[in-house]
């Protein structure tokens, strides 16, 4: 059983790193490019279908020498192994942390506390496999006879995120027949936009939720269940519009939902790491059993390979050392991702949370206060859209943004001179960013003495830029497990539990309180602060009824 680890300051390697950042913290890329005509190939690896190039980082071999050092010395070889051998890596929680087992293959065996559980994880493949045929085929109809049309995911969190995104990156594979929709916030809008042009009797409803208990979920549950029965009349007819995917048999029951209309998961997926288990419920109907098998098989690969290469070849711990160097010795506060695909316009929402509930930690796995840095905050959007909105701020602003850009050799849908156009912009940005443009270059373009500053750009900004041939269900489950991996190896150096997310409970407990006083006549609870009496009072006195 593996202990916790050693805050990373404590590390003997921090120290060097610290030295070494101050000796080559001016270094720009241009020189690194100048002295080593050869970087751009030999910083860049490939694996699992995907090619990055890292070589555009401002880092030197001495750089890399060390970052590896810190992941020896972090035992993150041992720490892996923990994680896929069922260890209770979840230290708050007491939980075993195996994601990695909802994609083993058939016959493959991971053992937690005495047991096999890729079996467990085979048979509900096989359920949801089944389900989704009879749906997609039409053999499953609603109560009044009617074809399934519509499928609207009622989730949260990690159980809306990686549904809505696995969607919306590979609806080129989906069945167009069918209209997904997926409901998460608990305004009413929410729920009422995605249902407006929707017939009850044509519309399946998947409530996902690992605990069954956010309130979120079982606020638009209800809904919906009302929304079906103004229709439908029938609370029999519930069955034929309800599926449930959760961890918890018993509130599903106490729903409504017959159990056997539910497909389970494990305590040991946490909820940001689920969009392979049931909660893909919704992916999987939309793309079909095959395509969904085939993410699987692609973040399995990448499984095996986070497991087994060595560290200097390794995409998931070489993402995950670039990204400490920049956010605990340059300081970065954010990384940007920016998907050059409209396939991937919710990736970065994906990411948001995966990252940052998972390494947005203070305290250490023993619960000393760290005296360093963790998890960045995580953000962006599509790359071009960025580049007319963002961009201007990573390119000439204050801060250091270390971006990821990524992008595909090949369009699903190919039109014209639009690839290309969209990859040039791919390279031409990191290479913008990398080596900006001088003073004397701008000077020499003709530009007025005191325009020059403004039209100066410093460069030195790091990228990364994972390429990919196509965009296939293999490749996005291998490009989500190289981040899912990344964050697990980045917690590792840091010290922290990346599969607890206390920090979301207190507002939770506390709109709990305030939603029976936003109905009542009586003064908010003396309790609140001035501030939060004050608002409280003046919504209800504006809400009307
Ligand atoms: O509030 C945070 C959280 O617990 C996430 O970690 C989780 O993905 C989300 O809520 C939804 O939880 P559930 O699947 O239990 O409804």
């Amino acid at each position: 059983m593996t202990t916790a680890g050693v805050p990373a300051t404590r590390l003997p390697v921090w120290r060097a790193l610290e030295a070494h950042y101050q000796q080559v913290r001016g270094l720009h890329l241009s020189q690194l490019f100048a002295d080593d005509p050869g970087r751009g190939e030999r910083l860049s690896l490939e694996a699992v279908g995907l090619y990055l190039d890292y070589s555009k980082n401002r880092v030197t071999d001495e750089t890399l020498t060390l970052l590896l050092r810190l992941a020896q010395e972090a035992r993150l070889a041992e720490r892996i192994e923990a994680m896929f051998q069922g260890e209770k890596i979840n230290v708050t929680e007491q939980r075993a942390v195996l994601h990695v087992a909802l994609r083993a293959p058939q016959g493959e065996s991971i053992h937690l506390d005495g047991k096999d559980v890729v079996p467990e994880v085979h048979a509900v493949l096989d359920r949801m496999a089944e389900f989704s045929q009879r749906v997609r085929s039409g053999v499953w109809r609603g109560a009044t006879g009617k074809r399934i049309k519509n499928v609207v995911n009622i989730g949260i969190g990690g159980s809306d995120l990686g549904p809505v995104m696995a969607y919306e990156a590979l609806k080129h594979y989906s069945d167009r027949s069918l209209t997904l929709r997926f409901v998460s916030n608990v305004d009413g809008t929410d729920f009422a936009e995605a249902t407006s042009d929707l017939d009850p009797a044509e519309t399946l409803f998947i409530v996902a939720s690992k605990t069954f208990t956010t309130l979120e979920t079982m606020t638009n549950a209800q809904t919906a269940r009302a929304w079906s029965l103004a229709v439908l009349r029938d609370e029999e007819a519930i069955a034929k519009h309800f599926v449930a995917v959760s961890t918890n048999a018993k509130a599903v029951e106490a729903f409504g939902i017959d159990t056997a209309n539910m497909f389970g998961f494990w305590d040991w997926v946490g909820g940001r790491y689920s969009m392979e288990s049931a909660i893909g419920l919704s992916t999987m109907i939309a793309i079909g059993p095959d395509n969904f098998r085939a993410m699987l098989a692609g973040s399995h690969a990448m499984d095996e390979h986070f497991r087994t290469t060595p560290f200097e070849r390794n995409l998931p711990v070489l993402l995950g050392l670039l990204g400490i160097w920049y956010t605990d010795f340059f300081g970065a506060e954010t990384v940007a991702v920016l998907p050059y695909d409209q396939y991937l316009k919710r990736f970065p929402a994906y990411l948001q949370q995966l990252t940052m509930e998972s390494n947005g930690k203070h305290v250490t796995l023993e619960g000393a206060t760290v005296d360093y840095a963790t998890g960045p905050v995580y953000w962006g959007e599509p790359g071009t859209n960025g580049q007319h909105s963002f961009y201007q701020l990573i390119h000439q602003g204050t801060r250091l943004i270390p971006c990821d850009l990524i992008g595909f050799c090949q369009s699903l849908n190919p039109l014209g001179e639009h690839h290309d156009i969209l990859m040039s912009n791919v390279f031409a940005q990191a290479e913008a960013l990398a080596f900006g443009k001088t003073a004397e270059q701008v000077k020499a373009e003709g530009t007025p003495d005191w325009l020059v500053p403004h039209r100066t750009f410093e460069g030195n900004r790091p990228t990364n830029v994972i390429l990919a041939d196509r965009l296939t269900p293999e490749i996005l489950g291998s490009l989500i497990t190289l981040y899912e991996h990344m964050v697990f190896a980045q917690g590792v150096i840091w010290d922290i539990d990346s599969f607890d997310q206390w920090g979301v409970e207190l507002g939770k407990v506390l709109a709990m309180r305030i939603i029976p006083e936003l109905a009542s006549e009586t003064e908010p609870a003396l309790a609140h602060d001035s501030s939060t009496n004050h608002l409280i009072r003046r919504y209800r006195r504006l809400k009307g009824t």
